[in-house]
């Protein structure tokens, strides 16, 4: 089955093609980051803008390189087409409207069935793609097996749920205020760092750990919650954590800056691991799976690659390789291959504030 995929729930604009859930054919996608990085966060109106300019030419190139020997016409590229899937929310209004809007009426032209796609979901099945042809990226050999934990760490989302076949996802916990990803985008904010916040913090924690290999430990920022049996997480109290720090000093040096950044990566790493390390003991699934931009962390990577290693029951670890970690149009058209349940197009609604477990 061939999917056309459609993401538009934030400051990207996406589209891929994706044949059986796994095998992606084309994967494009156009970003307003540089545009943000200048405002020090994302402007929903600007995006919007943005993403009504780009929706179309990546789409056009979406197909395109799926079916490079073809015609370069739209109507007849569609023709390879079996399906269509857009991200219906959670997001930003004015961004899902132009990804919602336009695949309904590609639905309409080309007379397609239409998947709306809950975008956190989508951010699991990321791990489901298993051939990426241009380029050498290496995909785990197994598949996900259920059931299954998830951990699905955004700038908007901290999720952690059970995955007992394709249908059934129960919450287990998540974040009771700021995300892991929002704690990432602010504390970088208050070190003078750039939006997304994430990479910056991890860029500058890495030049720290080349110079103190492993031999300090980071233990200057809270884990709340942490001893609690429930899994829940709260990130808020980080950002006033590092305001105080930062407020000591008069002007931060090259080295405060990699020194902060290390130990707050390592209070959100410490946190989500251990919290979703606990889950893994209390459920026992047969795989966990990690999806959304965090996951694209190195030390978060590393750390739960360790931890699975000491279990003595073996499950397995999977996460996408970082470029499906960040919003993607892959996942979706995945989540919607393994999800296949077409709505008529004239039903399909924008959902800003739809949850993990919530009905499309
Ligand atoms: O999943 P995503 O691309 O968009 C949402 O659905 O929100 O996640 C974006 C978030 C941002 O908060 C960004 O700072 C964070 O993912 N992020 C990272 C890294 N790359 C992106 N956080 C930590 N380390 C990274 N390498
Ligand atoms: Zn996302």
């Amino acid at each position: 089955m061939t999917i056309l995929a459609i993401e538009t729930s934030c400051d990207e604009t996406a589209a891929s093609v994706v044949e059986d859930g796994r095998k992606v054919l084309s994967h494009v996608l156009a970003s307003s980051a540089d545009m943000h990085a200048k405002t020090g966060g994302i402007i929903p109106e600007m995006a919007a803008r943005e993403q009504l300019k780009s929706i179309l030419p990546v789409i056009e190139e979406a197909l395109k390189k799926a079916f490079p020997s073809q015609a370069s016409n739209l109507q007849y590229l569609s023709s390879n087409l079996d399906v269509l899937a857009v991200t219906a929310g959670p997001g930003l209004i004015g961004s899902l409207l132009v990804g919602v809007e336009t695949a309904k009426t590609l639905a309409w032209l080309w007379n397609k069935p239409l998947i709306p796609v809950n975008h956190l979901v989508g951010h699991i099945y990321a791990n489901f793609i298993r051939e990426f042809p241009i380029s050498n990226f290496q995909f785990p050999n197994e598949e996900p097996k259920f059931p299954a934990l998830a951990l699905v760490v955004s700038g908007g989302h901290t999720d952690l749920v059970l995955m007992e076949n394709h249908q059934k996802i129960t919450w287990i916990g998540g974040t009771r205020d700021d995300a892991a990803g929002e704690a990432f985008d602010k504390t970088a904010r208050l070190l003078g760092l750039p939006y997304p916040g994430g990479p910056a913090i991890a860029a500058e924690a890495a030049k720290f750990e080349a110079q103190n290999p492993k031999s300090e430990k980071l233990q200057m920022f809270p884990r709340p919650l942490i001893n609690e049996n429930y899994f829940d997480w709260s990130f808020s109290g980080l950002k006033t954590a590092v305001a105080r720090e930062v407020s000591k000093n008069k002007k931060l040096t090259g080295e405060d800056l990699q020194k902060f950044s290390a130990e707050i990566q390592q209070a959100i790493v410490d946190s989500l691991v251990i919290k979703t390390m606990r889950a893994v003991k209390k459920f026992k699934p047969k795989s966990l799976l990690l999806g959304g931009g965090v996951a694209a962390n190195s030390r978060l990577r590393e750390e739960f690659n360790s931890k699975i290693q000491d279990l003595t029951s073996k499950i397995s670890l999977h996460v996408p390789p970082p470029k499906f970690c960040t919003d993607n149009a892959s996942m979706i058209g995945a989540a919607a291959f393994y999800n296949y349940q077409p709505v008529n197009w004239r039903k399909i609604q924008t959902l800003p504030e739809l949850t993990i477990t919530g009905e499309i």
